[in-house]
């Protein structure tokens, strides 16, 4: 069942949203060449703590892993594609990329998103990988309106993905989100007609997530059981978003 939210309930996830939108700016704007991607955690932790908020990932349980996420975000660089934790041993170089990925429960209402950005200067090859993925997820936004189907937002990242000669990862998808980070409906960034297509309808509140990889589209967990890496060792990039469906259409309730 795909819960619908009431517009008292959009105002409080659009707190939210607007918190974890300040949390990955100030993150965005922090990132530089020699810094660790615990530094990154820490100030997250404050911002989210200073906001009387609770950081949605951090002790978030995962049957895959079998263990509690242990941090405020997830650092993903390079060829790492999610979930990448933060370390004190992860220093990041000039020409690397980063997947920040956050989440806050505030008034009893989640948001979350992800931003990729590039360590100082990254090669032009990069540099379109990661505008091509934005590019997914904003052609994506624009699919959130009563009377699409889930399929319309599936079709239009892979299409463009695809066409720009990058790879879908297909393990992990976004979500339904409210009072729970993940919610019904799983929106993958691709279409499998097996999966059930529902109509959008005023309320709902999706968190679209392409993960776009510049090589193959396979995948593998490593031994720390929640960093999934491309096999190939290609780069990743991936963004996030969260959408709700209203009467005047897309509302991206993780930015201003
Ligand atoms: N944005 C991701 C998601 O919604 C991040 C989850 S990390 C976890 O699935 F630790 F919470 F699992
Ligand atoms: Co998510």
């Amino acid at each position: 069942m795909i819960i619908r939210k009431s517009p008292a309930e959009l105002e409080k996830m659009r707190k939210s949203g607007l918190l974890v939108h300040r949390v990955l700016n100030s993150l965005a704007d922090m990132v530089t060449e020699g810094m660790t991607t615990m530094e990154l955690e820490n100030a997250a932790a404050k911002m989210i703590a200073d906001a009387g908020a609770r950081p949605a990932f951090k002790g978030y349980f995962s049957a895959a892993a079998g263990t509690r996420y242990p941090y405020v975000l997830c650092t993903s660089v390079n060829e790492q594609i999610v979930h990448g934790m933060p370390s004190t041993r992860i220093a990041l170089k000039k020409g690397d990329v980063i997947s920040i990925d956050t989440g806050v429960q505030l008034d009893g209402y989640y948001g979350d998103s992800a931003i990729t950005v590039g360590v100082g200067e990254i090669t032009p090859s990069l540099g379109r990988l990661l505008e091509v993925t934005k590019q997914s997820l904003e052609m994506a936004i624009d699919k959130v309106r009563e009377g699409n189907r889930l399929f319309d937002i599936c079709a239009t990242v892979q299409k463009h993905v695809e066409e720009n000669g990058y790879s879908i990862v297909r393990e992990f998808v976004g979500h339904g989100i409210g009072t729970s980070l993940h919610e019904e409906p799983q929106v993958p960034n691709y279409v499998d007609r097996n999966n059930e297509n529902p109509r959008l309808k005023e309320g709902m509140v999706l968190a679209i997530e392409p993960m776009v990889n510049l090589g193959r589209p396979q995948s593998k967990v490593l031994s720390d059981r929640w960093t999934a890496v491309s096999q190939d060792g290609s780069v990743s990039a991936h963004f996030e978003h969260c959408v709700a469906v209203t009467k005047d259409g897309p509302w991206v309730l993780t930015r201003p």
